[in-house]
């Protein structure tokens, strides 16, 4: 079987883990922390970039930071994975649901001033598939009514907004099996960052050597990684480009292979707006509907080859209609959502590899 995802892995991990073990510093913000946070930030121009222990992580420190309170309101789309919503509702956020557009199945950026109320807090831009949202758009609306940004995404970008939030999981470019970083770009949240980050100490200041002893001096949590688990994560730093230009290679090959089956109307390939350069996260192809979907992923599977949906929109799920309500009408996102599968894609896929995964979506169609 070819899989969906394999985690990435250059080589060099295993070095990197032994040297942060023979540092004698295993716990969190030791020397490959600080790499990986500087590579970010040097890489972002953020102010500040932390690790975390996973995106869900990052979007919580963000939620925690924006002080949302019980009540107040987030506009988000509800096609995204539960952790954009769920680390709001954590803190007592009431969900406000807004469409996609069909070509990005990014936040449509239209819909959001309509979704404005004198509860509205946050806005929290997810860019699907490691291609942008509209963001000057978005942040013309955020500006206008004073709101806070906050994005969720997978690699690359979430320097726009106030914070922007990243995953490593080991389903992304870059990983860390679990992980994250939260980028702090409004520089008034920086010292609060560090301190939600660690406990709710001042630790990050102590460790400094600005104070002479660290002590609780707000509400926090333990956000941070372990250094184990960032020295993975910096091997593949080391080596982002060569991830990225190899993602980018089998993406490129599906498209022009299957661009004649899309010219020929048989399936939907992915829109990258022209203002947009992305990092080859993910390649989906849309299928006519729910049904022609199921088939296509069934008869990948019997061929050996394993493609998957994404997102089951969470305003429908059982969470979603407990916190959030749709604003609007869902127009595009069920919709585009019941048609979506993605095909194998991850760093090192093989040339062979490739050309199964052409060969057998080509044979659906010629049936
Ligand atoms: C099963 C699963 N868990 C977790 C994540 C991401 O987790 P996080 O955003 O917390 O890093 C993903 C993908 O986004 C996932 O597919």
């Amino acid at each position: 079987m070819i899989p969906f995802n394999i985690p990435p892995c250059v080589g060099t991990e295993v070095e990197t883990i032994k040297q942060a073990i023979s540092n004698r510093k295993i716990c969190g913000d030791g020397a490959f922390t600080k790499r990986c946070q500087r590579w970010i930030e040097d890489k972002t121009g953020t102010n500040k970039a932390l690790l975390t222990t996973s995106g869900t992580d990052a979007l919580e420190m963000a939620a925690l930071l924006c002080d949302i309170r019980p009540g107040d309101e987030v506009i988000l789309p509800s096609y995204t994975f539960s952790s954009t919503a769920n680390a709001f509702v954590l803190f007592g956020a009431k969900l406000v649901f807004v469409d996609i557009r069909p070509n990005t199945m990014n936040t449509n950026e239209h819909l959001i001033e309509n979704a404005i109320t004198e509860k509205t807090k946050v806005i929290v831009p997810v860019h699907y598939a490691g291609v942008a949202c509209e963001m000057d758009t978005i942040m013309d609306v955020a500006r206008r009514y004073n709101l806070l940004v906050v994005y969720y995404k997978g690699r690359a970008l979430g320097t726009i907004g106030d914070f922007g939030c990243y995953s490593f999981h080991e389903t992304k470019n870059y990983s860390m099996g679990e992980g994250g970083a939260v980028l702090v770009n409004n520089p008034t949240f920086v010292e609060r960052a560090e301190i939600v980050r660690e406990k709710g100490t001042n630790r990050s200041r102590f460790l400094r050597g600005q104070i002479d002893k660290y002590t609780w001096v707000d509400c926090g949590s333990s956000y941070l990684p372990s250094e184990l688990n960032a020295a993975y994560l910096w091997a593949q730093l080391e080596k982002a480009d060569e991830i990225n230009e190899n993602r980018l290679e089998t993406w490129n090959y599906y498209y022009e292979h299957l661009k004649p089956l899309a010219d020929a109307g048989k399936l939907e390939l992915p829109h990258i707006p022209s203002e947009c350069e992305h990092n080859a996260h993910m390649f989906y192809v849309k299928l006519k509907n729910l049904q022609e979907r199921t088939a296509f992923i069934a008869y990948l599977k019997k061929q050996g080859v394993q493609s998957v949906f994404h997102y089951i929109p969470l305003h429908s799920a059982p969470a979603g209609l407990k916190f959030g309500r749709f604003s609007g009408e869902d127009v595009f996102t069920t919709n585009e959502s019941e048609r979506l599968a993605r095909l194998p894609m991850y760093y090192g896929m093989t040339e062979k590899d490739r050309q199964t995964v052409i060969r057998t979506v080509k044979g659906f169609f010629e049936g």
